[in-house]
C-alpha cells in the first residue's frame, strides 16, 4: 500500500528499511515505525500532538473511558470488512483505535496502516501493536497507493477529502468519528463561563454517498485529578484554555461529564 514519498514509486520492505526501485530508502525506527515526512515539506520540525498530547491520550483511552466508541467503531468497520481487507487509519494518533481495529479484522488476513503526522505518536502507537504498520505522514498528502484501500477511518482527525478518495478502491468506506454537540460538556462548563456545545456539521461530503450516522453517548465519572488532567491535556482545549481555566480545573477533585460522537459512514461514489 504504501509508496515512495521522493518519487511515487512502490515501496517494499527490505530488512530495517522500506526501498523503492529508485533505492530511496527509509530507515525502520526501533519500535516499528517508519518515517515518510518529507523534512523539506513541514511547516514545523515537530508537526502534530507534542508529547504530552501523546501520553495523555494514551493514559486515558488505556483506562478505557471511550470503550463505548471503540465497540461502535468496531462494529462499524466489522459491517463493512472483507478478506484481505486494507485499512487505513487516518491521524491514528498513539494508535488505541488503529489496535482496536487490528483485533477486530484478526481473522480476516487484513493489512492495516496508520498514518500520523506526529513522529511521538506514530512511535508509541507501533509500540502498542506489530498486527499495524504505523507511519509518519501527512494525511494531506499520502505516502498510499491510489486505490489501494478498501476502508479509511479517521477520528478526531484532520480531514481531507481529495487524499481520501485517492486511496480507496471504488465503492471503498470512508469512517469518520466526530464529537457530538455535548462531548465533555460538564468539562468545558467547568473551565469556561460561557461554554459552547461543538458545532453541528453538515453529514454530506463531496465525492462520497452517505451510508448513515451512529450517535453514540454516555458519561464518564473520572475519580482523580491525574485523570482529568489527562483528559483535558489530549484536547484542543489545553492550548485555547487562559491561566483562570487551568487553576478551575486543578482544583477539581472529580469530575462527571457526558460524552457523545457521531459516527459517520460514506462510501466513495
Ligand atoms: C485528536 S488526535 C486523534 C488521534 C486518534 N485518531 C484518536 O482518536 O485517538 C488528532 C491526531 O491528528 C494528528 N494530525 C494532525 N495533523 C495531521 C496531519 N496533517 N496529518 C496526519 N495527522 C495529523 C495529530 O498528531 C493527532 O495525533
Ligand atoms: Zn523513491
Amino acid at each position: 500500500m504504501l509508496i515512495c514519498p521522493k518519487c511515487g514509486g512502490s515501496l517494499a520492505r527490505e530488512g530495517k528499511s522500506f526501498l523503492c526501485p529508485q533505492k530511496h530508502c527509509f530507515d525502520i525506527a526501533k519500535s516499528g515505525y517508519v518515517n515518510l515526512l518529507q523534512s523539506n515539506k513541514m511547516n514545523s520540525a515537530l508537526p502534530g500532538d507534542n508529547k504530552l498530547m501523546v501520553q495523555s491520550r494514551k493514559k486515558f483511552l488505556d483506562k478505557g473511558y471511550y470503550v463505548i466508541l471503540a465497540e461502535a467503531l468496531c462494529r462499524t468497520v466489522s459491517a463493512h470488512v472483507c478478506e484481505e481487507c486494507r485499512i487505513l487509519d487516518a491521524g491514528c494518533g498513539e494508535g488505541y483505535y488503529t489496535e482496536k481495529i487490528t483485533e477486530t479484522v484478526k481473522d480476516m488476513n487484513a493489512e492495516i496502516i496508520g498514518i500520523d503526522i506526529s513522529k511521538t505518536a506514530a512511535d508509541y502507537a507501533a509500540r502498542r501493536t506489530k498486527s499495524a504498520l504505523f507511519v509518519a505522514a501527512s494525511v494531506f498528502n499520502m505516502p498510499v497507493k491510489s486505490e489501494s484501500c478498501n476502508i479509511v477511518t479517521s477520528l478526531f482527525a484532520p480531514y481531507c477529502g481529495e487524499e481520501f478518495l485517492r486511496v480507496l478502491k471504488r465503492g471503498g468506506i470512508f469512517i469518520m468519528v466526530i464529537p457530538a454537540e455535548r462531548h465533555l460538556w460538564q468539562l468545558k462548563c467547568s473551565v469556561y463561563d460561557e461554554p459552547y456545545p461543538n458545532a453541528v456539521k453538515d453529514y454530506r461530503l463531496d465525492g462520497f454517498e452517505f451510508l448513515g450516522a451512529e450517535k453514540v453517548s454516555g458519561e464518564i465519572f473520572l475519580p482523580s485529578g491525574e485523570d482529568i488532567a489527562a483528559l483535558f491535556s489530549m484536547t484542543p482545549y489545553f492550548y485555547k484554555t487562559g491561566a483562570e481555566g487551568h487553576e478551575r480545573l486543578e482544583r477539581l477533585e472529580s469530575l462527571a461529564t457526558e460524552i457523545g460522537f457521531e459516527i459517520l459512514t460514506y462510501k466513495k461514489a
